[in-house]
């Protein structure tokens, strides 16, 4: 058998009150879109099935890179799911067709296999809902004697038909030749003037075509992303199973609600992460690192034996070696610290890279900027730099050197040297207590 996915994301997504579409919409780092287009993949990949994925968009959103792996189909206007589908008739070519929607990221590859895998030709998935979301607007599925008899959509539905806790999940499959012939026979709803894919069933029972329901107990992996109420309790999901998975492999959360992890995160064993700590997209943790409290981590490999934080910012493909450590109000952005090498309070490190047994002082800043331009800092292997000094990139400081503290380095700092920029000190013999009297304070 062989099988296309079809995936609708072409309509307009109005109920998102966002100016950016709802399927590029993020969850923990990734686009909503990306999840079914990667679940499809998934499917094909591990069943022996050949077959397409075509996502049908907007023609302002077909060049997306989101879009690189899969066909795409252009619907002009939003008529609604039944257009959406004949948008992509022309790219059909398997046996069968799996229709699902854009915005529903929590579908699993083992919902494909159970509906490709079901013996009948057409079937729709339906979902339970929870009695705790019984009003949600999703089409209801109608049966007669346990027997396919129709969907409606919840605008159109009797009071007694809303009561129905059997919903369409928008999930078929139907067998392709069908779709030729039926969608072109869909009329447009009365109420919205829309083509409802839905309303394909009921013509195709009509003609004596059966329809299989395969009633799922479970509501949650059809969830459909319509709101931002929708994308947030999607998010609240996919981190519950993130957070599942790290405890499972020996990660220790402290307060694992307060911690925000990305699709791609990943974590050695015996890591330790304190509370609200935030980790977006590419993230690697080795063994036995601890993300300490209020630390902010975005695209970096921290390796093992690595202490982060609290309060410490790491981002732009940054890299912490083995026994590194980044203590608190320290921010870090493309820059590499070498093993052992530390930076433990108040500076910003960019561009720069770290020795082995650097110490970097509290306050030092790596000034990269000239407000056109970005600079590069090196520091050598064993070199120590005082407190408060500012490098003003580009600059290297030699291995074995020392800076002076309050320093600020413009020019090559030797191998070896000790580098002083700062005014002498100067003292006055009980020149304070001139000054006190001058101004009457004793
Ligand atoms: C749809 C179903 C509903 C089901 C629910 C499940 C229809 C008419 N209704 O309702 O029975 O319970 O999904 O989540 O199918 N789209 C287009 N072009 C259009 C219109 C829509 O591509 O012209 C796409 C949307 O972008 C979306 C999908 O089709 O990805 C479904 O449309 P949406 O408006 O979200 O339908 P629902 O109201 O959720
Ligand atoms: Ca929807």
């Amino acid at each position: 058998m062989s099988v296309d996915f079809v995936i609708l994301a072409a309509g307009n997504g109005s109920r998102m009150n966002s100016s950016l579409p709802k399927f590029f919409q993020t969850i923990a780092g990734k686009p909503v879109i990306c999840y079914i287009i990667d679940t499809c993949h998934d499917y094909l990949r591990t069943s022996n099935e050949t077959g397409r994925v075509i996502v049908v968009t907007r023609d302002d959103l077909k060049d997306s890179e989101y879009f690189n792996d899969v066909d795409v189909a252009i619907q002009s206007e939003p008529l609604g799911t039944a257009d959406a589908l004949s948008s992509a008739l022309d790219l059909l070519r398997a046996d069968h067709c799996v229709v699902l929607s854009g915005d529903m990221p929590l579908i699993e590859t083992r919902h494909l296999f159970q509906l490709v895998g079901a013996p009948t030709e057409n079937s729709i998935i339906a979902m339970t809902i929870p009695g705790e979301l019984s009003s949600m607007p999703y089409g209801r599925v109608v049966l007669g004697d346990g027997m396919f008899d129709k969907i409606v959509e919840y605008k159109n539905a009797s009071e007694s038909e809303r009561l129905i806790t059997i919903a369409n999940s928008g999930v078929y499959k139907i067998r392709t030749g069908l779709l030729r012939t039926y969608l072109p026979q869909i009329r447009p709803d009365e109420i919205s003037g829309e083509l409802y894919l839905t309303d394909i069933f009921s013509v195709m029972k009509n003609d004596g075509i059966s329809i299989s329901v395969i009633e799922s107990p479970d509501y949650w992996p059809f969830h459909g992303v319509n709101t931002m109420n929708d994308l947030a309790k999607a998010e609240s999901i996919i981190q519950g199973q993130l957070k599942m998975k790290f405890l499972e492999q020996g990660v220790k959360l402290i307060a694992p609600d307060s911690v925000y992890f990305s699709y791609d995160t990943l974590i050695d064993r015996d890591v330790v992460i304190e509370p609200n700590v935030f980790i977006g997209p590419n993230v690697r943790i080795g063994k036995d690192s601890r993300i300490n409290a209020f630390s902010h981590i975005v695209d970096c490999e921290i390796n093992d034996n690595v202490e982060v934080g609290p309060f410490a910012r790491i981002r732009g493909n940054s890299v912490l070696m083995d026994h590194s450590s980044v203590g608190n109000f320290v921010e870090v952005k493309d820059s590499v610290f070498s093993e052992k090498a530390k930076a433990k309070h108040l500076s910003y490190i960019g561009d720069t890279t770290v020795g082995k047994n650097v110490n970097i002082g509290a306050g030092t800043i790596t000034c990269n900027y000239d407000g056109v331009k970005k600079y590069k800092t090196s520091i050598g292997d064993n070199a120590f730099i005082g407190s408060n000094s500012t490098l003003v990139a580009p600059v290297t400081i030699g291995a074995g050197s020392i800076v002076g503290a309050g320093s600020v380095i413009t020019k090559t700092v030797d191998q070896n040297a000790l580098a002083i920029s700062r005014a002498q000190q100067v003292q006055y013999q009980n020149g304070a207590v001139k000054i006190w009297r001058k101004k009457g304070r004793i």
